[in-house]
């Protein structure tokens, strides 16, 4: 892939290459986040390696028939789990800028012969997908690692069909990060350097014209980086939105 010309998103590429390769995740595995009625019966490498920070297929309430967008589906897990909620009649499609991710959930897709989950390579900003074309956009731990996250909501406005619902799981703040940590890479990798204030996200939905904007903060998120000064600071959350119609 030829150098990404934003080197914020080219070093998160590097960063999620080598947590493909090593096959490592990064927070505990999905036993933290999933029921274990959501998992069971996938492979344990499919089921245990998640990179993300919540449960955005619970929050989703997904139908069967549904088509469904993952943004920065990494190894699939998510994908996988929704494919199983909208049944032979819906489709699943995930998004990554990373070929070691896409390999690594591709080759999943060929072992478990599932049939309506597909995965292609893009930005969260400029995405493959077609305009009002996506029923529900589900996401886990990756908007904020976007280095432009208007465009990414507006992105996800576009592809949405009319009454469609967002579904994500992401890092954010309660008021602005300390500079240094901002253009911090490392942290930056860790989801935490460019997770949004709460009430920008809200904001930011907003103004890219999405209706019933709900960014709700759950568990304190300040571990995600060691020797976190954060406490109180960062939180992982659940965001709701909608369409209107
Ligand atoms: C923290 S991991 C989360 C993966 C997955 N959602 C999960 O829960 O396991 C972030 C993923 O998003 C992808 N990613 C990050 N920024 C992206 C962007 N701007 N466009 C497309 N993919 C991106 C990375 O390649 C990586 O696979």
């Amino acid at each position: 892939m030829p150098q990404d010309p934003d080197p914020i998103r080219e070093s998160i590429r590097e960063h999620y290459a080598a947590q493909a390769r090593a096959g490592s995740p990064c927070c505990g595995g999905s036993s933290l986040f999933y029921l274990e009625e959501l998992t069971i019966g996938l492979p344990p490498d499919v089921a245990d390696f998640s990179l993300g920070c919540g449960d955005p297929i619970s929050v989703a309430a997904l139908q069967p028939g549904e088509t469904v967008l993952d943004l920065g589906s990494g190894g699939g897990l998510d994908c996988f789990l929704a494919a199983r909620k909208v049944g032979e009649t819906g489709r699943v499609i995930g998004v990554d800028m990373t070929p070691e991710m896409l390999a690594r959930a591709r080759s999943s897709v060929e072992r478990m012969q599932v049939r309506n989950v597909e995965f292609r390579q893009g930005f969260l900003e400029s995405l493959p997908v077609d305009d009002a074309s996506v029923d529900v956009v589900i996401s886990n731990c990756v908007i904020n690692l976007s280095p432009d996250k208007p465009q990414v909501f507006r992105e996800v406005f576009r592809v949405l069909k009319p009454g469609g619902r967002v579904a994500v799981s992401d890092i954010v703040t309660d008021g602005p990060l300390p500079e240094e940590l901002q253009k911090d890479m490392a942290a930056w990798g860790a989801c935490v350097a460019g997770a949004l204030d709460v009430r920008e996200y809200t904001a930011g939905l907003t103004q890219a014209g999405f209706v019933e904007v709900k960014v709700q903060p759950k568990g304190d998120a300040s571990d995600l980086i060691e020797a976190s000064t954060l406490k109180g600071k960062v939180f992982s959350a659940t965001i709701t939105a909608r369409k209107a119609v």
